[in-house]
């Protein structure tokens, strides 16, 4: 009797150092081991790759006012007047600011930013002006290299199947690619040109899983008919308000892409990912800006003409002069087509901790810390047995 207690009072001791081990060891763990960020996209989330191609000029953003808020010293070559959505999820994922792949002697190993500004998902959108979604995916390989490299081959495979994959394109493949282009719209109706975009975000999405990629965030399309360039474009301007097509292509977009990542779940084993309606989070703030601590929903902080849509800002382009408004902060668009830093930061954190009602199956967070946290349920039971062994 005497002996039995003894000995199970001891296995508790041993549990009690077992924890404390634990600690110890996942904190080495996350010391060392950092979940890499990869994001292909377009201007939404383009770091600055445009200023190293040969481009137009409305696909640059390395010149002021881009950048005024004065987070980065210097204008980056980022669409915003500061921050964009990226640079938020790095900072919550302790991870330095991800660089740009084409930025000389950029360093890989916390992962890389592939996107473009005028970028589409299909190779046909702005050809030629910007690095498409499978030129992406090419450079992708290129750092897998590096990585195999620097890391060599087992810890670069490590590497690749812990990081979190994000895209963010889709909505010039619908505004130049499609809205712009008659010869599109006489060749493809509008279910089968969507249809074609999901296609091939499918083949990038696959591509990808089969080198070993399981962990994925999309930022679905905002209701693009409400871009001040669109609401200056709408032809039924007199009546104002957002241009209703290019605001029902969004929203097929973002429902193929729904039943997409629905599949690819059941599909692709481990398969794990966060999506979240974009969409209606960014129309309530349009038309309810007070809400959001916000006070301009349509016009655009940076432009001229109606709404701020005609595309100016910086003075770069065919004209020179362009307006600018006193506070960025109280708008929702910084230009004719992109966001302020606000709204970039405030979706960040939506997707970084947003319950599973609005953003899911997973928020970031999750997927950028939940190996953490199955090694540390699979290092319980290990140490576990092995003091029961040793008792
Ligand atoms: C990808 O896009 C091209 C047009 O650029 C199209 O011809 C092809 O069918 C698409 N692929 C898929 C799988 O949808």
């Amino acid at each position: 009797m005497t002996m039995f207690s003894y000995s199970s009072s001891k296995v508790a001791i041993s549990a009690c150092f077992a924890l404390v081990i634990l600690c110890f060891r996942s904190n080495v763990a996350s010391a060392q081991k950092h979940t890499a960020f990869f994001i292909f996209g377009d201007s939404s989330v383009d770091p600055g790759n445009n200023n190293y191609i040969d481009t137009i000029p409305e696909n640059r953003a390395n010149h002021k006012p881009y950048g005024q808020n004065g987070f980065f010293k210097d204008p980056t070559g980022r669409f915003s007047d500061g921050r964009i959505i990226v640079d938020f999820i790095a900072e919550y994922a302790k991870l330095p600011l991800i660089p740009p792949f084409l930025e000389p002697s950029a360093d890989y190993s916390h992962g890389v930013n592939f996107a473009s500004g005028g970028a589409g998902i299909l190779s046909t959108t702005n050809e030629g002006q910007a690095i498409d979604l499978s030129t992406q995916l090419k450079y992708f390989e290129e750092v897998e290299k590096w990585l195999a490299e620097k890391l060599g081959a087992s810890e670069a495979e490590e590497v690749i199947s812990n990081a979190v994959y994000f895209f963010s394109m889709g909505s010039n493949d619908y505004l130049g690619g499609y809205l712009g282009s008659p010869r599109m719209q006489e060749l493809h109706h509008p279910e089968q040109y969507v249809g074609m975009v999901i296609g091939n975000l499918t083949i990038a999405i696959q591509e990808l899983y089969e080198k070993g990629a399981r962990k994925f965030g999309f930022l679905s399309l905002c209701p693009l008919g409400c871009l001040p360039v669109m609401r200056a474009l709408n032809p039924k301007a007199g009546e104002g308000g957002c241009f209703q097509q290019a605001n029902s292509l969004a929203l097929a977009h973002n429902n193929a892409l729904k039943t997409l990542l629905n599949n690819l779940h059941y599909l692709l084993k481990d398969f794990k990912y966060c999506n979240s309606d974009f969409y209606n989070w960014l129309q309530d703030r349009i038309n309810n800006p007070s809400d959001y601590d916000l006070k301009e929903g349509v016009n655009a902080c940076c432009g001229s003409g109606p709404y701020g849509g005609v595309y100016t800002c910086g003075g770069t382009k065919k004209v020179a002069t362009y307006e600018l408004c006193d506070n960025a902060n109280d708008y929702v668009w910084w230009d004719s087509f992109h966001p302020t830093e606000r709204i970039h930061e405030q979706f960040a954190k939506a997707l970084w901790d947003g319950p599973q009602a609005s953003v899911g199956p997973h928020n970031l967070q999750d997927l950028f810390f939940d190996h953490e946290i199955e090694l540390t349920i699979g290092d319980i039971v290990d140490i576990i047995t092995e003091n029961e062994e040793i008792v």
